[in-house]
């Protein structure tokens, strides 16, 4: 992340929110009503072009054309995940702690999560200017949403969740959506492994990654040079990746279980087909579950 800012990716990815929002209600896979709210400067210009007929076509189709596995697995990774939440929380999550949420407002957005204190941890740069637009489109937010500012490459997350009332006996269910790409090995093992300690025995961990091949040049996949110049051009590189034929193997060792891992292709698959749409996804770009492993 350049120094001092908000993220630019997740300013992208409130963009591409913004506009699936937009979509015909018996077309899109979720509703966003923050995520125009929480947007600035150009990207707010173009989502509010967006709503006109002939200009909305137009942003579209720059999209379809420069960034169309970006923005696709973006959205539909949101809703699965969303559904994932969800799920956790109606099986008993009583937590629900969002690592990394940039301008996502999961914690207000799925009528589960009122229920659950949420902890939304982020880089205090995003968080803070995240803070700052919310404030200014509903006012107070509700109190069961804690912000936990963290820069996962320096400081202690524990130390940081428990302060804020996270309590590590209750079951939860953690996010860490569209991060881990951005972070060194360092700090995802540290992370993951200071999970391990935190989280209590029922509790589930969702997380995104980019396949490794993508990384190390072992792999090409559709449009992947194109997104990976962009997330550069943005100031956030990709740097950190898992290998899915050892998915399994590497969380073991960080001691958890693996449960499901799907690209954002085969989501897509899943969701658009009875929405009549037709996205693809990718198959660099995957959606993991894991539990904590049994002892
Ligand atoms: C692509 S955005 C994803 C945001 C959100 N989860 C979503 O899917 O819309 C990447 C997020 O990672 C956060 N991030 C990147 N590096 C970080 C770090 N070192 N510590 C804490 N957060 C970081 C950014 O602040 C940003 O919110």
């Amino acid at each position: 992340m350049r120094n001092g800012t908000a993220s630019r990716t997740a300013q992208y990815m409130a963009f591409f929110r913004a506009l699936e929002t937009q979509a015909p209600p018996d077309r899109r896979l979720f509703d966003d009503p923050y995520a125009f709210a929480l947007l600035s400067g150009a990207l707010r210009q173009f989502a509010r072009m967006a709503n006109f007929p002939i200009l909305g076509r137009m942003v579209r189709a720059v999209l379809e054309v420069g960034w169309p596995y970006t923005r696709s697995s973006g959205v539909v990774r949101t809703r699965a995940i969303d559904d994932l939440v969800c799920e956790a929380i109606r099986c008993g999550a009583r937590q629900l702690v969002l690592l990394g949420a940039g301008f996502d407002s999961r914690g207000l957005r799925l009528e589960e999560a009122k229920s659950v204190a949420v902890f939304e941890v982020d880089h205090p740069a995003t968080q803070t200017e995240k803070e700052k637009r919310l404030q200014a489109f509903i006012g107070q937010v509700r109190t069961n949403i804690r912000y936990v500012p963290v820069d996962f490459e320096k400081d202690d997350l524990e130390k940081k969740l428990i302060k804020a009332g996270f309590d590590p006996r209750v079951a939860a269910v953690v996010v860490w959506e569209g991060v881990i790409s951005y972070l060194t090995e360092a700090a995802v093992r540290a992370t993951f492994g200071l999970l391990t300690d935190l989280l209590a025995p029922s509790s589930c961990l969702i997380f995104t990654y980019m396949h490794k091949g993508v990384l190390d040049g072992s792999k090409a996949f559709p449009g992947v040079r194109r997104w990976r110049s962009w997330v550069s051009f943005c100031g956030e590189p990709f740097v950190f990746g898992f290998n899915p034929d050892t998915l399994g193997d590497t969380l073991r060792s960080f001691g958890f279980a693996l449960r499901s891992d799907k690209s954002t292709e085969e989501i897509a698959q899943q969701y658009c087909p009875a929405l009549g749409r037709n996205e693809p996804g990718s198959q660099a770009y995957r959606v993991a579950i894991a539990a904590r492993a049994e002892a």
